[in-house]
């Protein structure tokens, strides 16, 4: 199935730092990425990234999460994001499991960033999982979201060397470099409408 997303408006969705959202950002503004960040949502009310995003003029939304069904809090995100007309949600550290109620809503519109290469690591802390076990390689992979955790079809992946001297902290600051990189490089080849999904494989058409 070919992915072709109607138009080239985001909705991102974060809840902490918000550096993956950032590094998106610079690149719609400096042109090497043609999309619209059409609204950036957070469950989370001090979360540093909205805070910038509101810096920055964005239009913001603040959903909170805590003390909702999850069906609840989905079809109020869902809600804004149709309000908005995007085509492609972005989770950019995005705290949250999505549900059937806001993956069905999205077919093949939603896109995940993880710090690993997957299927290795997923889950939580996946620079400290890769470090204990002793990988000689990490990285991060860029997927569309299903319902398994962390496992929809890759778009895009990133290696990065595991060094002897490696805390979870330096290799996390290795690996973030490549994940602002690779982001803004996969949302292109999904808005431009190259990917298409053949089982677990996502083709890239030129
Ligand atoms: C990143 O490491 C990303 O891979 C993971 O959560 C972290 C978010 O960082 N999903 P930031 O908020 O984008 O700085």
């Amino acid at each position: 199935m070919r992915v072709r997303p109607a138009n080239r408006r985001l909705g991102i969705l974060l809840s902490g730092r918000g550096s993956n959202f950032e590094a998106i950002a610079d690149r719609i503004a400096s042109g090497s990425l043609q999309a619209q960040i059409a609204i950036v949502i957070s469950n989370i009310e001090t979360a540093p990234g909205l805070e910038r995003a509101r810096a920055s003029g964005l239009t913001t939304a603040f959903i909170p999460s805590r003390g909702k069904a999850r069906d609840e809090f989905e079809a109020e995100v869902v809600g804004v994001l149709k309000q908005h007309d995007v085509s492609l949600v972005v989770l950019a550290g995005f705290m949250r499991i999505l549900g059937a109620t806001f993956i069905e809503s999205f077919p093949y519109g939603i896109l995940n960033i993880h710090p690993s290469l997957l299927p290795a690591f997923h889950g939580m802390d996946a620079q400290k999982q890769a470090l204990d076990h002793g990988v000689r390689f990490s990285g991060c992979t860029v997927h569309f979201v299903d319902q398994s955790l962390d496992g929809g079809p890759i778009v895009a992946q990133a290696a990065v060397p595991v060094m002897v001297s490696d805390t979870a902290d330096s290799l996390s600051a290795r690996i973030l470099k490549e994940e602002h990189r690779i982001y803004s490089e996969a949302i292109e080849l999904v808005l431009a409408g190259r990917c298409e999904i053949e089982g677990r494989r996502v083709l890239i058409h030129e």
